[in-house]
């Protein structure tokens, strides 16, 4: 077998980002190699990759509950553990339900949902003026995208209507933020991490503000920690929501999902 030089230019890669500590360095190199029109490209592409910079970001896009979702520079990248929280909604969601992605970053969540469930009535929202720009792209043009802080950014029409509720917000506690890995701490904006001292502040906010806008029997889910998940679950029950813990040891992810009592 004759080495041609596409493996040369591949195994060099490999070996630059294995070096660097990237662990899925072949899958990596692969896209990397996609992503690039020329050498000098490549080049410049491996070594943002090399100084910490997600791949995400690198090549603009994640794979994501079999969606290509556009990543901008500052956005956070969405995890794929955060499938779960997806599952957990389209189980709940159905043809026209009033669906909300609040702290939705890049929408990936939204977008996933309205995916699977068409006819969805979708809203999405994030405090980040780039988050929104990056969701405006990734929903599509029947979905709406708000900008303003947790519930303010939303329309007064959704208030007592929203089947869904569905929040990845940010739930790393505040001290933990500097053990996070370099894509995380030093790539995504501390706002798309921090949760406060025990990393349950935003829950408690959302919580606080969701029996306004659920529709009777609506549900709010949130992606949580298992170890948080008791702080999560008695947020929502300290505001009349009946909490019930989910884990997903599969995809290393805990939601809670509260639910308003139809009466
Ligand atoms: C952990 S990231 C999750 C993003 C997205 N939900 C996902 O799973 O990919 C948290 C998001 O919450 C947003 N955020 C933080 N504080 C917020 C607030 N007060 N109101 C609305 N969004 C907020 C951040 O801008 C960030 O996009």
């Amino acid at each position: 077998m004759s080495i041609t030089p596409a493996d040369e230019v591949l195994s060099r890669t490999v070996a630059t980002l294995r070096a660097a500590g990237c662990v899925f360095a072949e899958e990596e190199a692969q896209l990397l190699l996609e992503a690039a029109a020329t050498p000098a490209e490549l080049d410049a592409l491996v070594r943002r990759r090399a100084v910490g910079e997600p791949l995400e970001v690198i090549v603009g896009w994640a794979g994501f509950c079999g969606l290509r979702v556009r990543v901008d520079a500052g956005v956070f990248v969405p995890r794929q553990r955060t499938r779960f929280l997806v599952d957990l909604a389209v189980e709940l969601a159905r043809p026209g339900a009033v669906v909300v992605d609040l702290c939705c970053g890049t929408g990936a969540i939204g977008a996933a949902i309205a995916a699977r469930v068409p006819g969805i009535d979708l809203s999405c929202a994030d405090v980040d003026p780039q988050a929104v720009r990056c969701a405006r792209l990734n929903v599509g043009p029947d979905a709406h995208v708000y900008e303003g802080d947790l519930y303010d950014a939303l329309p007064d029409s959704l208030r007592g209507r929203t089947d869904v509720l569905v929040v990845n917000a940010p739930y790393v506690p505040t001290d933990e933020i500097a053990m996070m890995p370099p894509e995380a701490r030093d790539h995504e904006p501390k706002h798309a991490l921090d949760g406060g001292a025990d990393g349950v502040g935003m829950h408690r906010r959302v919580a606080a503000g969701a029996p306004a806008w659920l529709a009777p029997g609506g549900s709010l889910l949130i992606e949580t920690s298992e170890e948080q998940a008791p702080l999560t679950a008695r947020a929502m029950a300290d505001h009349g929501l009946v909490p019930r813990v989910s884990t997903s040891d599969e995809m290393y992810c805990t939601v809670v999902v509260g639910t308003l009592p139809r009466d």
